[in-house]
């Protein structure tokens, strides 16, 4: 048994504790739209509010936390893991970078990494100019009006109905990311591709509507199994009850202006298409970069990127 003085204490700590996670519970929230953040309290309406790892931003939990601000938590709790690095590993850089971000969220229009690498991003954050070096300008931050998606499922015995693949992918995209369905133009399927097209002009988009590039964005993760959202709000894509499993994402971004690369060998007249970004749906890119060039000695991430954009640019 404890000495009765030594008991007080230990009771006086133990009321000091409850009161304290009281009081800081009575606050404290989950933040549904990000699990990167911290700092999490409720404010009067009963919205969360939080603070996104990575930048000192508040992100409202009620809405999508911008695609510049999640990049920049990712890229911060990425490198907070320090597991050695493969040797001859590489990763897709355009993919994802520490993006410097405007206070309101949005991307800065010229970006650079440590070594004063620089190049100009869209408003998905997506390259489209050459790299240059620190005197590189960037006038203007151009807008994407046009986000073009395509998954390929696994194969199955049987296709889904192309009106439930239409109706179920813009109930998601509309309750789960909350974008309003005009700005959905179109939901093609065919076995096994799905094709979905997000438009959205700047004259078109009000105050409060999200952007299509932070809708793509939290689909991609989510296809990807790497959902931005708290992981109480985890879900499978199904169609009819059906899970959809999809085995890659092809993202094509189109800006209002032409992008700035320096196409000399493609054929003139091609306007619309830039950036492609494919992900194939596979947990440990890099370990299976590897692996595959040892065995094969052939595969390449960056090659198969590279022939993607350019033959989907010439079919356009
Ligand atoms: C958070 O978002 C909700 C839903 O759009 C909105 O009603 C609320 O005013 C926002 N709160 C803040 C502090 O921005
Ligand atoms: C910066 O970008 C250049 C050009 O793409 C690349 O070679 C370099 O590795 C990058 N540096 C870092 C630190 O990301
Ligand atoms: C959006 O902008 C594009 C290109 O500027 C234009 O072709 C299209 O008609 C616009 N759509 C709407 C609904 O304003
Ligand atoms: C998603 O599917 C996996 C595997 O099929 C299952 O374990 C998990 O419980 C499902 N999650 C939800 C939220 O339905």
């Amino acid at each position: 048994l404890l000495p009765p003085r030594n008991m007080e204490s230990r009771f006086g700590v133990v009321l000091v504790l409850t009161l304290a996670a009281a009081s800081s519970a009575r606050e404290s929230c989950n933040c549904v739209t990000n699990k990167r953040t911290l700092e999490c309290a409720e404010d009067t309406s009963g919205n969360c509010l939080c603070m996104a790892v990575g930048s000192n931003q508040r992100v409202n939990c009620s809405v999508l936390t911008s695609k510049c601000l999640l990049m920049k938590a990712e890229m911060s709790s990425a490198k907070a893991r320090r597991f050695p690095r493969p040797e001859h590993g590489f990763l897709d850089n355009d993919g994802i970078y520490n993006p410097d971000c405007e206070d309101n969220g949005i991307f800065k229009a010229r970006q650079c990494n440590q070594t004063d690498t620089c190049w100009c991003v869209n408003t998905a954050g997506v390259r489209r100019t050459e790299k240059g070096d620190k005197n590189l300008r960037c006038s203007e931050l151009v807008r994407t009006n046009w986000i073009f998606i395509e998954l390929r499922h696994k194969e199955r015995s049987k296709a889904f109905h192309p009106r439930a693949v239409a109706n179920d992918l813009r109930q998601i995209i509309q309750n789960r990311y909350k974008l309003n369905p005009k700005y959905i133009t179109a939901i093609d399927y065919e076995y096994p591709l799905i094709h979905i097209d997000l438009m959205q002009n700047a004259s078109q988009k009000s105050n409060g509507d999200v952007d299509i590039a932070d809708v793509a964005y939290y689909f991609e993760k989510d296809v990807k199994r790497d959902s931005i959202f708290h992981p109480g709000h985890a879900f499978n894509l199904s169609i009819n009850g059906e899970p959809l499993d999809v085995e890659k994402i092809l993202i094509y971004y189109v800006d209002e202006k032409n992008p700035e690369f320096s196409m000399k060998h493609l054929t003139a007249g091609v306007i619309a298409v830039m950036v492609v970004v494919i992900l194939t749906i596979i947990t440990g890119i890099t370990v299976l970069v590897i692996t595959r060039r040892r065995r094969t000695g052939k595969y390449e991430k960056v090659e198969i990127k590279e022939m993607g954009e350019m033959r989907r640019v010439q079919n356009l």
